[in-house]
């Protein structure tokens, strides 16, 4: 590894499994604060009490935070029977929204206000922030209004966020995944999801891994990205350049 995270402070949420675990790996093996050197801190992101206590945290561990990566989320309709909007239930659109959406909002809020802070990276940049998103923000999917509708949440307010910080050089982008093989994958297709129709979906080697995703966080996190703010960046094995 090049090291490019070197010494740099990361928090990512929902590192437990999936894209995080994956993510929380890659940052330790390219020098971030995460991994070899590490602490857990149980957070629901859907609180803003308990995101601000984990900046505070990694602040108090660490003496700054120079990345956020807001990762944690759910796909409640993979977990039911296929409905649309007119049989979606109010309270899955509202814990969607509250748990995919309202926490990037939240982490968003809390990590700036430390990034605000605290002296620049020797760099001249004051942070790094990648929300994970979809590519359900980018296109419709099938039976998932909510999800759709809260990972459109994210896409939109990166850009929003992105240009709001760019002066104070924080730098606000997200990652787009295509259906990459985590619990939310088994869910998925465990619900009717063909593998074959997705290995279709994917022209570029069927459906991604979690690692093809934890690259990309690491190239969104360094000074590989010095002119990149802003940005909902595919990756997806192809899925949505048709
Ligand atoms: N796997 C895919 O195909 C795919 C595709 C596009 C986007 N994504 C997004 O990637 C992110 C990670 O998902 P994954 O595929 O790794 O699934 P996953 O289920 O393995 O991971 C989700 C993580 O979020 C955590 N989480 C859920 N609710 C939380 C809460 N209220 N507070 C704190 N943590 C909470 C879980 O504990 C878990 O660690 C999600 O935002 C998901 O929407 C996944």
């Amino acid at each position: 590894m090049s090291g490019r995270l070197l010494n740099k402070v990361a928090v990512i949420t929902g590192s437990s499994s999936g894209l995080g675990r994956a993510i929380s790996l890659r940052y330790a093996r390219e020098g971030a604060k995460v991994g070899g050197e590490a602490i857990f801190a149980k957070t629901d992101v859907g609180i803003a009490g308990e995101v601000e206590a984990l900046v505070k945290t990694a602040a108090k561990e660490y003496g700054r935070l120079d990345i956020l990566v807001n990762n944690a989320g759910v796909g409640l309709e993979a977990l039911r029977p296929l409905v649309m909007c007119h049989q979606t239930d109010e309270d899955l659109w509202d814990t969607t929204m509250r748990i995919n959406s309202k926490s990037v909002f939240l982490g968003c809020k809390y990590a700036i206000a430390q990034m605000l802070t605290q002296a620049p990276h020797p760099s001249g940049d004051r942070g790094w922030i990648i929300n994970i998103s979809s590519i359900m923000a980018m296109i419709g999917g099938s039976h998932n209004p909510s999800y759709c509708a809260s990972k459109g949440a994210v896409s939109s307010l990166t850009r929003q966020v992105a240009l709001d910080y760019a002066p104070d050089k924080i730098h606000v982008n997200a990652i787009c995944p295509g259906y990459t093989r985590t619990a939310i994958f088994k869910d998925t297709t465990e619900a009717g999801m063909p593998v074959e129709e997705l290995e279709r979906k994917h022209p570029l080697n069927g459906p991604g891994k979690p690692e093809d995703i934890a690259k990309m966080a690491v190239v969104l996190a360094s000074d590989d990205a010095s002119w990149v703010t802003g940005v909902s960046w595919p990756v997806d094995g192809g899925y949505t350049a048709r």
